[in-house]
């Protein structure tokens, strides 16, 4: 029944599909499935205010594009690899926000889908999910301005209603809208999983629309295998077949030639799993629901207990692999850092000289900074002080800062998360567009920041071996204490605002 999947528009007709699945629906288990034949994965339910917040945020190493919150979590996690195939869901209630967001990931993504049948307190409460289902007035305002905004299709998922008329009435509004397919779970809000599927009104809906119909809500009873995806689909008369449990328990059910057993789809999630540096608690917890009754076994409970990606390969004897990715990985982070420096080329943006660059504090020693190292130099060539400019952002309240060296401008392309990252930051560019040495660790010592702080740091790598107690003493000096030693700040209006230093 799969078709191939056609070049432009994702098509949702006859396809087998990744349901969407929060903690499961991760970039590996969706890179899995589509391994193991799924046409179409979509990501778990993303909450709109959230997503709403992050930043896009291309990361070489990993070739990934990330969506990275203040807090620095990567909420989405996206690769070439899913490209054209992987729909974005959210959680919305809001249609403004969700074209904001929709808007944020659209070149990223295949389609963009509204979740409205999570029937979860946190999701209804702030009326999303299933809470939609009784407003179709806001279902079509949020439809329809993501269907108008943005070029990509637009899906949703739903639930049911409690009476087959009232279910079809609801998605031939929706079908108005101009969306490209509807994925319907069979069961109405209230029911749980364990509640027999509706397929009859899967049917009712297949046959009052004529946008693909994506059915949904046959794990367990009726699909076991991958044969029982098309015995899904006749029952339901839809175009497509979506799959949250079955696929969660072991995606090779998308395989046409057979499941494999679950040991060895686990230790192809694992690969992933670290090839993409994914959170290790999600990795556990997808494997976990692999394990199913396992999982209080004493391998469950060794699993359980590993805190890492690296701890979780050893659960499994991949530490070799383990090894070998996260070399391979480092090698490509040294190697873009080496090739970073030398294609960073600075542009003239207006009057402003940029680079996207970014403050790392572990690229630095404790108590040295970029904006000390541009501090010394002024000094030392008897210029004026450097002077900081920052400003901050509301959407995420990310901050960005111009430095004013030499009547000349320097800025970051990229935001953020405090103020005082972002000086730094625009002190990077400052002193990399000048060929001048920023103090970061393997960087050859200028001579240019004084003595004593190299020394203080020796101490505090010292105190690291020697003594917990002293270490303490050390750290506690606060880096903006050691940096006021050699600068002076001056902040107008709060956080935003002119320093110099
Ligand atoms: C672990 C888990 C997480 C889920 N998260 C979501 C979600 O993020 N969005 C959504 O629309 N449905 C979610 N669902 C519901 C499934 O997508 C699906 O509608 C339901 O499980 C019925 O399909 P099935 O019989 O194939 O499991 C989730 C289900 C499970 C088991």
């Amino acid at each position: 029944m799969m078709m191939a999947n056609s070049v432009g528009r994702l098509c949702f007709a006859h396809k087998t599909v990744l349901a969407p699945m929060v903690r499961v629906g991760t970039l590996p288990m969706r890179l899995l499935a589509l391994d193991y034949g799924a046409d179409i994965v979509y990501c778990e339910e993303l909450i709109d205010i959230k997503m709403a917040q992050c930043e896009r945020v291309v990361n070489d190493v990993l070739e990934t594009v990330d969506f990275v919150a203040p807090d620095e979590r990567v909420m989405f996690r996206t690769c070439s690899k899913e490209k054209g195939r992987v729909v974005f869901q959210m959680g919305t209630a809001d249609p403004e926000r969700a074209l904001a967001v929709a808007k944020l990931v659209e070149n990223d993504v295949a389609a963009v889908d509204v979740n409205m049948g999570c029937p979860k307190e946190y999701s209804t409460k702030g009326g999303m999910g299933s809470a939609l289902l009784s407003d179709p007035e806001k279902i079509e305002a949020i439809l329809s301005t993501l269907v108008n905004g943005i070029s990509k299709p637009v899906t949703c998922k739903i639930r049911i209603l409690s009476t087959l008329e009232d279910t079809v009435n609801l998605v031939k509004r929706i079908e108005k809208t101009g969306v490209a397919a509807i994925a319907v779970h069979g069961r109405m809000k209230d029911e749980r999983p364990r509640h027999p599927v509706h397929c009859d009104y899967i049917q009712a809906v297949a046959e009052s629309v004529s946008i693909p119909v994506i059915a949904n809500g046959g794990s367990s009873d009726m699909v076991k295998s991958f044969e029982d995806m098309e015995k899904f689909r006749e029952a339901t008369g839809a175009s497509s077949v979506m799959l949250a449990r079955a696929a969660m328990w072991n995606p090779s059910i998308f395989r046409q030639q057979g499941a494999l057993s679950v040991e060895e789809v686990m230790e192809e999630y694992i690969r992933y799993a670290v090839r993409y540096d994914n959170n290790p608690f999600n990795t556990k917890y997808c494997l976990c629901q692999m394990l199913r009754d396992k999982v209080e076994s004493p391998f469950g409970k060794r699993l359980h207990a590993a805190q890492t990606n690296e701890e979780i390969c050893e659960v499994f004897g991949m530490t070799d692999f383990y090894n070998k990715t996260t070399a391979e990985l480092e090698a490509r982070k040294a190697a873009l850092q080496t090739n970073g420096d030398q294609s960073e080329h600075p542009k003239l943006v207006d009057d402003v000289v940029t680079m996207p660059v970014r403050f790392e504090r572990r690229d630095y020693p404790p108590q040295i900074t970029p904006k000390m190292y541009l501090l010394e130099w002024s000094r030392k060539e008897k210029l004026d002080q450097p002077v900081y400019e920052t400003e901050q952002r509301t959407q995420d309240r990310g901050f960005q800062s111009t430095v004013i060296m030499d009547n000349k401008k320097y800025r970051s392309t990229l935001w953020e998360k405090s103020k005082k990252f972002a000086e730094q930051a625009a002190a990077i560019v400052c002193l990399r567009t000048l060929g001048l040495p920023e103090g970061r660790i393997g960087e050859e010592h200028s001579g240019l920041v004084n003595k004593r702080k190299r020394d203080d740091k020796k101490c505090a790598a010292l105190d690291d071996n020697e003594s917990a107690g002293r270490k303490r003493h050390i750290s506690e000096v606060p880096q903006e204490e050691e940096e006021e030693m050699i600068c002076r700040t001056k902040v107008v209006n709060g956080v935003c605002g002119q320093t110099t230093c």
